[in-house]
Order: C-alpha cells, then structure tokens, then sequence
C-alpha cells in the first residue's frame, strides 16, 4: 500500500505538467513512464522513428541509466527528477560545440530561479551545490549527439538530485533540498527547466555557445583555481581555470602558457 502510494506520488503527469510549462507548453511533448532502461536510450530509438524535436521522456526508475564516459546513473523515484528532451539544429554537428554546457546554464538559471542558492557549474556538464567552499554533485547531463542531411538532433538527459541519494557514489553529492528552505512541487521543478531549456536552446541556435558563453563563466564554480584533468587514471593536463573559449573548451593556464581541455574528469588539484 505504502510503495504504490510513493510510486503514484512520484510519477509525472503530463497534464498537469502543461499547465506548469504555460506559453511553453506548445514547445514540448512529454511521456512520464514508471520505468525504461535510460531515458536517453528510449528516446535515441524513438528520435529514429520519427520523434519530433520537443519530445520529453521522464521515468520514475531508470534500469540501465547512464552517466558520462561510460559511467552508471543511479536514481530514485522520490529523490530525483529524470528525463531526457529531444532537440533539433539546423547546420551541422560542429556547430553544437558546447551544447551540454549551455543546458548546465539553463538548469542554473532555472534553479535559481526557484529559490535555489549556491548552484555552480563544473565543466564541462556537472551542476554543483556550493556550500561555505564545499561543492556536492546536484545534477548531471548526458548530452547525445547525431546528424543527418536534415541537420543535427541532440538528445539531453538530466538527472537532478532533489534529495541527495543514500548509496555512496564515491564523490560528494548533494539534494536540490539542500539548496532552499522547502523543495517545491516537482512538476513545478520540471517545467522551470524545461522553460529555461527552451529559451537556452532557442539562443544556441542562432548564436551558439557564444550566447551563453558569460553565465557559464559567472557561475564557473572552480574560476581562478588550480585544477587537474584525468582519463584513464591518469593526469594529463593541470594548470589554473581561466574560464573556457568561444567552444565550451576549459582553458588553464599552465605557467607555459593556456591550454584548452576538451574532454576528461576535472578535479581540484589539492595543495
Ligand atoms: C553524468 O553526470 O555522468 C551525467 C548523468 C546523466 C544522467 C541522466 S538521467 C536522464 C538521462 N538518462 C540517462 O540514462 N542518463 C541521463
């Protein structure tokens, strides 16, 4: 009785998620599942039969869900909000050189514009609590990338923390709860996404990167700070955070001179 009460509680409908997303609500299509594999995943195989841009996916459990370089995405129906939106660009993949971090920017907006304090970005797509120097993982984004002759399609998936998860996931995390003195509704949580989304994503099709270029820096958690790059386990770049260039690349100056980053775990490179 008590697990199927939280499991209704949980689910997302879709009809009282439009009246939320207002004059919004024409740019988006949303399916609330109880489970799928990823909700990346589900829309990947829906984008391919034909789904058009606007099409939400939002799931109470994810079976396979996934994180970034190949990681696992946990989640929990009454902790987290998880779903995944299909866009589209005119133009080719190239020109959707910092994609991931300009949704990290609308997701800040967002959240701060629910009353949320101390949200940051950490490149290149993690969104990060910040509290009395201390930064907690809130939220991630799998951004997923394809084109054809017709132009280019992303599907973003984000998983957002409302309360922080119990497991330990081996780096600090944090709940949006944390963040403000009473977590709000979360179709409320979704359609403010969602509409800060739509507004990004409208400016990246015309500007790109660029158009969001300054909030990303402004809400750069590790600004100014000593930081190292890994991949594989190993250290392949260090230098101090200068902020990232017209592409979404993060710059650090080495002493030698300024290095873009263009992929791999950025941590901050302890004294
Ligand atoms: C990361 O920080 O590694 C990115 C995590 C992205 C997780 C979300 S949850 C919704 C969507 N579906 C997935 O399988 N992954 C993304």
């Amino acid at each position: 009785m008590r697990q199927s009460k939280i499991r209704r509680m949980a689910l997302i409908d879709p009809v009282l998620l439009k009246t939320r997303l207002a004059a919004a609500a024409g740019r988006f299509d949303v399916d609330a599942l109880e489970i799928c594999d990823s909700t990346n995943s589900e829309l990947l195989r829906r984008a391919d039969g034909g789904a058009p841009a606007g099409t939400v996916i939002v799931a109470d459990r994810q079976s396979a869900g996934r994180g970034r370089r190949g990681r696992r995405w946990l989640s929990a129906p009454e902790s987290s909000l998880t779903f995944s939106v299909l866009w589209r660009f005119s133009g080719p993949l190239t020109r959707l050189s910092g994609l991931s971090l300009a949704v990290g920017v609308a997701l800040a907006r967002a959240l701060t514009g629910l009353g949320a304090r101390g949200i940051r970005l950490k490149w290149p797509n993690d969104v990060l609590l910040e509290s009395a120097g201390d930064f907690a993982k809130l939220a991630g984004i799998l951004v997923e990338l394809s084109s054809d002759r017709r132009g280019a399609q992303a599907v973003i998936g984000i998983g957002l923390n409302l309360s922080a998860p119990a497991e330990d996931l081996g780096q600090p995390v944090a709940g949006l709860n944390q963040a403000m003195p009473a977590l709000p509704e979360r179709h409320a949580v979704l359609a403010a996404i969602l509409c800060e989304l739509q507004v990004v994503l409208d400016a990246f099709a015309v500007d790109g990167f660029l158009a969001v270029k300054m909030a990303w820096q402004d809400a750069n958690a590790w600004d100014g700070l000593q930081l190292q790059v890994s991949g594989d386990g190993q250290i392949v770049q260090a230098g101090r955070c200068v902020g990232v260039d017209k592409d979404g690349a993060l710059l650090l100056d080495t002493g030698r001179g300024i290095e873009q980053v263009l992929a791999g775990d950025v941590s901050l490179r302890r004294a």
